[in-house]
Parts: C-alpha cells; structure tokens; sequence
C-alpha cells in the first residue's frame, strides 16, 4: 500500500496547474455537448482524456462510470471510439447525459420540430391575450418557480414545454428539445440562481425582458451545430462503439454488467459533504413537474442515490449502522469509522442543528464499500480503477475519505492503492472561528487490479 502525494499524471508545472480544475466542470463548460447543461458536480472532460492516454485506454477497449452523472467519461469515451457503460440513479441527470450520448440527430428533422414548437407556441400566446396570466400560473407551478420568473416568460416556457411534450415527435427529438428547454431555464430566471442554491429574492436584472422562444431556438441551433462539430472531431470508428447507459444503482449491477468485462474505470462518486443532489436539481424537477414538494423528491430521487447528504437520513433506519461486511472485509476501515461515528454522535448533540453526521459516515462508506465490490467484479485483470473525490469534516472531525476508500479497495480485492492531491482546500476559512481549521483535499485515489 502507497500513499504518495505527488499529481497523478502530471509531468510538468503547466500540467499541474490544470490538474488542479479536474475536479471541476470548469472545462467542461467550455466544450461543446458536455456543456449543454451546467452541472455542478460534473468534472473536467480532460481528466477522462489524461487518463485513458495514460493508462493506454485505446479505441476497442470497454471504460465502466458508475456515478454518470451528466455522462462526461462517457462522451469523452465515444469521440476516441473507446465503448463504454455508464450507470446513474437520478433520473433527471441520466436523461441529460442519455441526450447528450445520442448523436443521431439529423439537423432537418431539429429544424422541423423547432419550427412546429414556434408555431404552437405563437398560437398559445395569441390564444391566450388579456387571460389571467398570474392565475393559470399558479395552478401549473409550486411558488419557488414563479418566483424565479417574470410573468410573461414562464409563460412562454410553460407554453415551450407543453408543445414538447404534446408534439408529435420521435422520443430522440422530444429528449433533444427537452435538454434544450432545462439549458435556458437558469439562463432566463430573474432570480439570482448561482448553483448549487437558487435564491429566489436577489433579482437578476440581466435576464429581465429575456424572450424565452429565442434564446429556445438558438440553444436547440447550438446543440445540432455541436454533434456535428463532435462528429466531425470524433474518430470516425465511433460509430463501432458500443455505450451502454442505465438508470439505475451503482451498488446492484450484477444484471448489468459482466465480470470481467471492462478494462478501466473512472469516476467520481459524490463527495462526503452534505451536497444534496436531489435539492439541486429542485429549479428544474419543479418546472417539469417531475416532483411538486420536497417529500416528493425524497420520493423520487433520493431514496436511489447513495448516502451522501443528511437529507437523505432518517435517524431510526437500521442502514445507517455499519454494514457487517465492510467491517469483515475491512477491520482497519471499520474500527477508525466506528470511532469517527461514536464521535460524531456526541458532538452533534451539541450543535443548534444536530445534523446527524454520523449515520452520514457510516452509511456512505456502506455504499461505496457496495459500488467498489462490484467496480472489482466488472474489471478485467491488470486494469485501474480511478475515483476522483474528496474527503470532509463534518463538525471538525477530518474523515480521510481518499484514504478509507483505497483501504476497502483492498479489503474486496484489489492489490493495491496510490493517492494523488489534486489540490487542497481550506486556507481562507482557517481565520473563521465559525468553521473548523481542518485542511481538506480533493484527490485521485487509484485502485489497481493484479
Ligand atoms: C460527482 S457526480 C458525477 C458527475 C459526473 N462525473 C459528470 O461529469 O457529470 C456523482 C453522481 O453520482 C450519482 N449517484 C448517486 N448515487 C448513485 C447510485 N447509487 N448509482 C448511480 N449513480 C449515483 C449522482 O446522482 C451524481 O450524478
């Protein structure tokens, strides 16, 4: 076992520095398709490239993403002819990453629905002159939405999304019209709607008197121009690669995916830091009218994720003590946990808030111990498993999780474990007497399989 804190791949001082943003979406936000929906926890597509050049991942060979997401490694995977799977649990994130993975659009076909969209969309408003906007309104959509929204453009929006829904088109162009529809829906907001949290009463004066119908129409231009763009970039044997996306768990791929079938993995799970996937995404599930209130999506859509956010708990569920075979198959792990978690549950007594923090822990290392057994069971031999995260400090008690993670790599099977800091985080908060002065890092962590 190594623990070495040197960048992965880097060689140079340049290659260092942008290895600092792989944890990022930053560059991600600059290319084309993988920008077509800004998403927060989404990382850098130039971390996938680095990684498959490094490790000598080459066109043919199977790459395996059980924490999707909006499909980066995967996209990266298909322009370079490398098939791949991809799995994700939040059913709104994997219809993006499922749009951005289809590449058979035609642009006469775009063109066409955009034209029926406009159409419908025109007749709506004309329809709908002198009606009371505010009225209908309000029996379509819960108050954050119209909060977020000038009148007259929820409007337009609402009358957008139900064209979509409504027309005749094939499923590939409703979900093309769909993505294009959730890429403005933050862009037209007046609320200051700075991810992760949406701020309803701070006005974004900026997207004031936005017309929604165009900037619909030029989003849905931009995205025919980018496959073409990425067709035209893409090794043209592509189209020999084979990319298997599911919406499902991580945890339970054993009717998904054979043993032994894929020759390298890169991921990066959620993070231990209270992020709250579901909630995120709250602005957009809303609009579709895919969850009307928090229980629904609890309901929905954290229920299937793996533990990653207090929100996600309830305190009596037996899942949160500490799995009986993560403790037999990793002791080490498994005493510095019970400790942390023993911790934690004193200390959060004593805060106003008293997050429960320690079935947070335990639970999440119950499910990534599940997700890394199952990575092992898919990976052929002599292949690496790469996850890109970070650890925490929940109420100032330092969870290593680069290092737990590769300790339970070895625990279910793989030889052996290297971490590599990407970049540390916590600096500025060391003068805050409100927040711990715990030094935190984002990291590499490598799992090798003999
Ligand atoms: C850090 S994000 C990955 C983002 C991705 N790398 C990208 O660039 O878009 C982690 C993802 O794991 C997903 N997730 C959480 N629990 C899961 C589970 N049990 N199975 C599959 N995906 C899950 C979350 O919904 C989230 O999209």
């Amino acid at each position: 076992m190594r623990a070495r804190q040197v960048p992965l791949f880097a060689v140079d001082q340049e290659e260092i520095t942008e290895t600092q943003e792989w944890g990022t979406f930053k560059d991600s936000l600059r290319a084309p398709i993988h920008n077509w929906f800004t998403y927060p926890a989404g990382f850098s597509y130039k971390a996938v490239e680095s990684s498959f050049k490094k490790n000598g991942i080459k066109e043919g060979d199977v790459v395996y993403d059980p924490f999707m997401g909006s499909g980066t490694t995967n996209i990266t995977a298909k322009k370079l002819a490398i098939s791949s799977y991809g799995v994700e649990a939040h059913p709104f994130v994997f219809r993006i990453a499922k749009t951005k993975m289809n590449w058979d659009i035609e642009r006469d076909d775009a063109t066409r629905a955009l034209k029926e969209i406009e159409k419908n969309v025109r007749g709506h408003k004309r329809d709908f002159n002198g009606r009371d906007k505010k009225g209908y309104l309000e029996t379509e959509f819960p108050e954050l939405v119209l909060k977020c929204y000038e009148e007259s453009t929820l409007l337009d929006l609402l009358f957008i999304r139900n064209a979509i829904v409504n027309g005749n088109f094939s499923t590939e162009i409703k979900d093309l019209l769909l993505v294009g529809l959730t890429s403005i829906l933050r862009q037209v907001s007046t609320a200051a709607t700075g991810w992760p949290y949406i701020a309803p009463k701070k006005q974004k004066t900026t997207s004031l008197n936005k017309n929604a119908l165009y900037e619909f129409s030029r989003q849905i231009g931009k995205m025919v121009d980018d496959i073409e763009t990425t067709v035209y970039e893409a090794n043209p044997n592509y189209k020999n690669s084979f990319h298997r996306i599911f919406k499902a768990d991580s945890r339970h791929t054993q009717e998904l995916i054979l043993d032994e079938s894929v020759d390298h993995v890169f991921t990066s799970p959620p993070y231990l830091n209270n992020f709250d996937y579901a909630d995120r995404t709250r602005l957009e599930l809303y609009f579709f009218g895919e969850a009307k209130n928090w229980g629904e999506i609890s309901e929905n859509i954290r229920t299937k994720l793996i533990t990653s956010a207090t929100t996600q708990i309830s305190r009596d569920d037996p899942r949160y003590n500490l799995s009986k075979v993560l403790e037999e198959a990793c002791p080490e792990v498994a005493d510095f946990l019970h400790k942390s978690v023993s911790e934690l549950g004193k200390i959060r007594l004593t805060h106003g808030g008293k997050k429960s923090y320690d079935h947070l822990v335990s639970g999440y290392f119950n499910d990534m111990f599940q997700v890394i057994a199952e990575v092992f069971r898919i990976l052929k031999s002599d292949t690496k498993a790469i996850f890109v995260l970070g650890d925490s400090a929940p109420y100032g008690v330092h969870i290593p999780t680069d290092e737990l993670i590769g300790k339970i790599g070895l625990g279910v099977g793989f030889s052996d474990f290297k971490i590599d800091i990407l970049r540390t985080r916590g600096e500025k908060w060391k003068a805050n007497p409100q927040r711990h002065g715990v030094m935190l890092r984002e990291s590499i962590v490598t799992l090798l399989k003999a």
